[in-house]
């Protein structure tokens, strides 16, 4: 018996010593495992007489009873310490103010396109993107340009190489064909706003190859004119940030809309700045129109069940009017300073309840 008190403190010291998980499992297999040394003392029991059995089988029971609860107890505060050393290595303090060198910013067209996003889901409009390489089809033919239209031309697309079979691939020159791509794979009401990179040949102040547009698009069975006028209202107004913005409907002509207009917003120029809203003068801002019916035939839809309206707008002029920027390239110069003076801030999501930009 005093063998058996002897094991029991040695093995309960070494388990005291254990100061990691690792070696309190070796000491586990040690002691308790099929070789282990209390193990092997059960096995003596079987030769034991009755009588020294009757004595060391509960003492022996009790040894290994004891010797596993000391195990699963230091194994627990073993845990909790390797838990808490975590934490406080992992520790993050949130009072932290970020280092504003760390930070960059957030591209005036990347603002825009979110602003416009925030503005448009508040009235129920969906996301939707496309691809910058589209065909022929989506671009113009289901949009209802004809054959020869000028738009098709070399001079405005940008085309890839033909291929075998005579067709070739093209940058879209504008966000419309997502309108054909959603179309045919949804089923109306669609209400959806389409921001995207949009890709003609030509370049000036004013114009640069790659720009972008955001889109809008509502298929419903008796949408008109007088919705597209309030969307497109709510809109101006909501973006600019004023309370009021005189709007008008142009009669234009677009291939993919009937009737069509482009839509002007009243500005007065105030030294360098424009200010939109009222003032003496109309500024063109988006093309827009009921949807063709042809183009709702293309896209497998009945022009007698359904019908909508669209519009496009450029969103890099809509940046450079909200926020006073005067040169389109610069846009594109990826110089630094500038992202510095028109950026914004990244951590901060425009929204309609706290406000679009900061
Ligand atoms: N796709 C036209 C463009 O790039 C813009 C446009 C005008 C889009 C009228 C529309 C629309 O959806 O209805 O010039």
């Amino acid at each position: 018996m005093t063998d058996l008190a002897d094991l029991e403190t040695d093995l309960s010291a070494k388990i005291d010593a254990a100061d990691d998980l690792h070696a309190l499992e070796d000491l586990r297999v040690h002691a308790l495992g099929k070789k282990g040394v209390v193990s092997e003392r059960m096995k003596t029991l079987g030769k034991m007489s009755p009588e020294e059995r009757q004595v060391m089988g509960p003492a022996l029971n009790g040894l290994k009873t004891k010797i596993a609860d000391a195990i699963e107890a230091k194994k627990a505060a073993l845990e909790e310490a390797a838990l808490d050393a975590r934490l406080a290595s992992e520790q993050v303090d949130v009072t932290l103010p970020v280092a504003p060198e760390a930070q960059g910013s957030i591209h005036p067209v990347s603002q825009v396109m979110e602003e416009c996003a925030a503005i448009f889901a508040a009235m129920g409009f969906d996301v939707a993107e496309g691809p910058d390489i589209e065909d022929d089809f989506h671009n113009f033919t289901a949009l209802n340009f004809p054959p020869d239209h000028p738009a098709r031309d070399m001079h405005d697309t940008f085309f890839f190489h033909e291929k075998e079979d005579g067709s070739r691939r093209l940058l879209r020159t504008h966000t419309s064909p997502v309108q054909v791509r959603t179309m045919m794979t949804e089923k109306p009401p669609i209400r959806i706003v389409i921001p995207g990179r949009t890709y003609r040949c030509d370049s000036d102040q004013t114009h640069t190859p790659m720009f972008h547009q955001i889109e809008g698009l509502v298929i419903d069975r008796d949408s008109h004119m007088g919705h597209l006028k309030g969307t497109l209202e709510t809109f101006v107004k909501t973006f600019f940030e004023v309370d009021d913005v005189e709007t008008r409907f142009r009669p234009h002509f677009f291939p993919f809309t009937e009737p069509s207009a482009e839509m002007d917003v009243k500005y007065e120029r105030v030294g360098e700045e424009i200010r939109i809203g009222q003032g003496e003068k109309w500024m063109e801002i988006l093309g827009c129109g009921m949807v063709h019916p042809n183009v709702m035939k293309n896209c497998g839809l009945d022009p007698d069940e359904y019908q909508g309206f669209a519009w496009g707008m450029g969103v890099d002029r809509l940046a450079m009017l909200k926020y006073g920027i005067p040169d389109l390239r610069d846009f594109f110069a990826a110089d630094a300073r500038w992202l510095r003076h028109y950026g914004f801030d990244p951590l901060y999501a425009p929204n309609l309840a706290t406000g679009l930009s900061r």
